[in-house]
C-alpha cells in the first residue's frame, strides 16, 4: 500500500517541492491551497512523472473550520492519511503598530488554528492506527521575538511549541511530530510578507525550497523532532539561549530592519 501525504500549501515553494519529493518515492498526495489551477498543474505534472495518484483539493484554510472541511473530505474519499504535513503559512512585514489587522488574522487563523486542528483530526486516526507521521513547518524566527514581524515570530514559536509537546505526548504511540524550522529560503514567502527589502533576503543568496524540502522530508522520515536547515540556523537558533534576551530581541530587530 502507497502512504498517503496531505501537504497544505503545495501550489508553491517548499510545500510544492515537499510533493514532488514524496511522489518520487512513489507515495500518492493530497494537496491543498488555495489556487487549484496550480495544484491541478502539479497533479498532472507528479501522476505522469511517477505514476501515483494525486487529490486536490482548493482551499482557503485561514477561514474557520477549514481543516474539519478538508478532514470530512478525505474520508468521504476513503483516502488514509499516513503523513501529515502543515506547511502552509505566512508572514507580514512592518511595525505592529501599522500593519493590517485583517491580514495579521488570517496569518494567526492560518499559522496556527487551522495547523492545530489539523494536527487533532489525523493524530487522532494515527494514534488509533499506531501509525503516522507528522511535519509543522515552523521557522527558526520560532527560536526569538521578531521585531518588524512580531506576529509571525509569535506564531511559529506557538508551532515549534506545541509540536514539540505533542510529540512527546505521542512517543509511545507509533506516531512522530517533526518541527521544520527553515531559515530565509527562495520561494514566494518573500512576496507575500511584503519583505524585499529586509536584509534578511535582500542580496543574499538563499537556500532552495528544494533543497530545504528535501532535507525536512528526511528529517520526518527519521522521526526527528526539530530539524532545523542550515549549520549557521542552527547555531543562531541555540545561541539565543546563551545571550541575554533583551540582546536576542535587539539583535532579531538588526537583522530583520530595511537594508
Ligand atoms: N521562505 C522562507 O524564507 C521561510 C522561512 C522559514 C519558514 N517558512 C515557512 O515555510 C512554509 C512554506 O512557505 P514558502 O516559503 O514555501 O512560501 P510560499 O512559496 O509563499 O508558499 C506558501 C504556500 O502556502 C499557501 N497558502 C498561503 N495562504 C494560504 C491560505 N490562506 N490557505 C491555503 N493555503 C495558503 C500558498 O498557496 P496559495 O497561495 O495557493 O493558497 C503556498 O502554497 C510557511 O509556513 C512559511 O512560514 C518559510
Amino acid at each position: 500500500m502507497k502512504n498517503t501525504a496531505l501537504i497544505t500549501g503545495a501550489s508553491s515553494g517548499i510545500g510544492m517541492e515537499l510533493a514532488r519529493v514524496h511522489a518520487s518515492k512513489g507515495g500518492d498526495l493530497v494537496l491543498v491551497a488555495r489556487n487549484k489551477a496550480k495544484l491541478d498543474e502539479l497533479k498532472s505534472e507528479l501522476e505522469a512523472q511517477y505514476k501515483v495518484s494525486v487529490y486536490t483539493i482548493g482551499k482557503d484554510l485561514s477561514a474557520i473550520n477549514s481543516a474539519q472541511e478538508v478532514y470530512n473530505e478525505t474520508t468521504r474519499q476513503n483516502i488514509q492519511i499516513d503523513y501529515l504535513i502543515n506547511n502552509a503559512g505566512f508572514g507580514d512585514f512592518g511595525m505592529f503598530v501599522e500593519t493590517d489587522w485583517n491580514k495579521e488574522h488570517q496569518m494567526i487563523n492560518l499559522n496556527i488554528t487551522t495547523l492545530t486542528q489539523f494536527t487533532k483530526l489525523y493524530l487522532q486516526d494515527m494514534v488509533k492506527r499506531r501509525n503516522g507521521k507528522i511535519m509543522n513547518v515552523a521557522s527558526t524566527a520560532a527560536f526569538q521575538p521578531g521585531p518588524t514581524m512580531a506576529v509571525y515570530f509569535a506564531t511559529k514559536a506557538f508551532v515549534l511549541s506545541f509540536s514539540e509537546a505533542i510529540n512527546n505526548e505521542v512517543s509511545d504511540k507509533g506516531v512522530t511530530v517533526t518541527t521544520l524550522c527553515p531559515g530565509a529560503t527562495e520561494s514566494g514567502f518573500m512576496d507575500a510578507a511584503a519583505m524585499k527589502e529586509s536584509s534578511l533576503f535582500k542580496g543574499k543568496k538563499l537556500p532552495s525550497s528544494k533543497e530545504v524540502a528535501a532535507y525536512g522530508y528526511a528529517a520526518m522520515m527519521k522521526g526527528k523532532t526539530v530539524a532545523i536547515h542550515g549549520l549557521m540556523n542552527y547555531i543562531m537558533a541555540n545561541s539565543v539561549r546563551f545571550v541575554p534576551r533583551a540582546w536576542v530581541v535587539l539583535i532579531s530587530r538588526k537583522l530583520m530592519e530595511k537594508s
